[in-house]
């Protein structure tokens, strides 16, 4: 008889069985407070959050400047000296001697592009900036600055739909996050359709923790995005929105904690190009957001505890003139590392 037979006879089937799931429980419960806090360790380590100290985390502080100023020249009515202080940010960053060398790197290039048509369309239209912006350090990126292009993408709503039924190659590409709508509604069982499309994502084991929670309350949609204030400025025209959730219940071991974020991004990247498959304009919109906010959605959409919010998909029908950002990708070999035999 070995020692948990032994156990067994001695305490009865019922309590040894409790004993047991009190033991597993225990060291799962050891294992993920163990794992949170490497997490935790690592994110402190190696996000941006704390530090800027390597290249890495600069050439992320500039992405995300620069991308906000790709984003300011969306708006119809250009808002004269916006963005100031990220603007004043970028200024140094792009100074640095480690950036200056690298200004042929894909996002290191279109950063100086942005900040070179920032600074030509406020003197094109007579607009002074240079309490904050001077024309040395204009020209000083203007040299640095080898593309030619524009920061914005304009686009017709049909031109925009022509390449959308093609294949994969052009189709991938003709996808770009829209936000300017109409304010007209798309019909339900065209989203029931493209939900069709989204949920041929694969997902770990078949699980299939998806859900999507889909809102047409405006009052409730504006609640959202004054929540996650990641759309402030381009929500006006918003009268339809796609919330889609993962469902922790359908987790079973501490390695798999962050495995909802893997199969909640699949099927969003799934839901993108269904929408766009239907002519749907959309734009995902983060929920990179603390447990105070998860609660204040929970009680606006009355999601179940066990779900997390993985993005935000407002959807709409594109104006008939529109514009979208560059967003510009990296090039292959900023991506693809070959492992040396
Ligand atoms: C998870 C996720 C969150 C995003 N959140 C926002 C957001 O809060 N606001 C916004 O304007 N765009 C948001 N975007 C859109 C990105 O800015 C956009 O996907 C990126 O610049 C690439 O451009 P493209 O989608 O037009 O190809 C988000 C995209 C993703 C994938």
């Amino acid at each position: 008889m070995n020692t948990k037979e032994i156990v067994r006879k001695i305490l009865g089937n019922k309590f040894s069985k409790k004993l047991g799931k009190i033991k597993r429980n225990s060291s799962n419960l050891v294992l993920l407070l163990n794992n949170s806090y490497k997490d935790a360790i690592t994110f402190y380590k190696h996000s941006m959050v704390f530090e800027l100290d390597n290249f890495n985390k600069i050439e992320s502080k500039i992405i995300l400047h620069y991308h906000a100023i790709e984003k300011g020249f969306l708006h119809e009515n250009f808002r004269y000296r916006f963005g100031e202080s990220r603007v004043k940010e970028l200024i140094i960053l792009l100074k640095d001697k480690d950036i200056v060398k690298n200004n042929t790197r894909s996002q290191v290039a279109v950063a100086y592009l942005a900040m070179c048509k920032y600074y030509e369309k406020h003197l094109d239209d007579g607009i002074d900036i240079s309490d904050f912006y001077s024309r040395e350090d204009y020209e000083f990126f203007r040299n640095l600055t080898v593309l030619n292009n524009e920061i914005i993408k304009t686009h017709n709503h049909d031109d925009y739909f022509k390449n959308n039924r093609s294949d994969f190659l052009v189709f991938s590409k003709s996808r770009s996050s829209v936000r300017n709508f109409t304010g007209e509604k798309i019909p339900f069982n065209l989203i029931e359709n493209a939900i069709g499309i989204a949920k041929t994502a694969p997902s770990v084991c078949n699980r299939q923790p998806c859900r999507v929670y889909y809102i047409e309350n405006k009052i409730k949609i504006d609640s959202v995005f004054a929540i996650q204030q990641g759309l402030v400025g381009y929500s006006d025209n918003i009268y339809q929105l796609l919330v889609l959730v993962a469902d922790k219940n359908y987790y079973y071991t501490v390695g798999e904690r962050n495995q909802l974020y893997i199969d909640g991004g699949l099927f969003l990247m799934n839901l993108l190009y269904a929408l766009h498959y239907y002519s749907i304009g959309a734009c995902p919109a983060h929920w990179g957001l603390n447990h105070d906010k998860d609660k204040l959605i929970q009680n606006e959409l009355q999601l179940s505890d066990s779900e997390r919010v993985i993005c935000l998909v407002p959807i709409g029908i594109p104006n008939e003139s529109f514009k979208t950002t560059l967003s510009l990708r990296r090039e292959n070999e900023e991506i693809l590392k070959i492992v040396s035999s």
